[in-house]
């Protein structure tokens, strides 16, 4: 996508040779024009897929998600939860992710009301790096006896991995952006 690609290289940060901060647009400043035409992208790859539901995680995968909603004729969006909550957890499909940056697990959560079996199920987040976050997601809708749909990602980070875990798991994958390498203070697309 074009214009995101745009967005990355003049408004993208690089730290650590490994993280690219969009702060700005994406993680904490939102860019409201932005995710919507992100949602109308990944409503035009996915055309003629058949969509009951879409899940997300907390916190920055929900502005991607519910704008993407829009786009999809207003499914419900879900997002998965990562902090304990006592009312959730008795009735809750649950997994463990565990998270490279942060290198520790933690558990993701989604309640049973809210995905049953025979849904389809598109999962969409802001980043895919090494894809444990969304193969965690995918854990999630198989347990309900759902059907994962497609995942689609923002900013994928095509050196860290992720997207083979997820063509692994037989899930289509799309992405807007495909980072190829960021090293040396440089970006470049796949
Ligand atoms: P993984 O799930 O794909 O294996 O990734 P990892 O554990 O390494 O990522 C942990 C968090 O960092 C995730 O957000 C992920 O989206 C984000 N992340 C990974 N690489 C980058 C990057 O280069 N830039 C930015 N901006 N984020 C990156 P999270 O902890 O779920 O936080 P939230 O932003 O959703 O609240
Ligand atoms: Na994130
Ligand atoms: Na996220």
């Amino acid at each position: 996508m074009e214009q995101l690609k745009h967005k990355i290289l003049t408004e993208g940060r690089l730290l650590d040779g490994f993280v690219l901060k969009v702060d700005n647009f994406l993680n904490h400043q939102l860019d409201v024009e932005l995710l919507d035409a992100m949602g109308a992208e990944f409503a035009r790859r996915f055309a003629g897929v058949k969509i009951d539901k879409i899940l997300t995680i907390e916190a920055s995968g929900i502005a991607v998600a519910a704008m993407a909603a829009r786009h999809f004729g207003y499914p419900p969006v879900v997002f998965a939860k990562k902090t304990q909550s006592l009312n959730l957890d008795a009735d809750a499909f649950e997994t463990e992710v565990y998270s490279f940056t942060k290198q520790q697990v933690y558990k993701v959560r989604v309640s049973r009301r809210y995905l049953k079996p025979g849904e389809r199920v598109l999962i969409i987040d802001d980043f895919l790096a090494h894809g444990h976050a969304t193969r965690g997601l995918i854990d999630i809708v198989k347990q309900a006896g759902a059907e994962p749909a497609g995942v689609g990602i923002v900013i994928e980070k095509g050196f860290q991995g992720g997207g083979k875990l997820i063509r692994d798991a037989g899930v289509r994958l799309e992405s807007l952006a495909v980072l190829k390498s960021i090293a040396d203070g440089k970006i470049e697309f796949a």
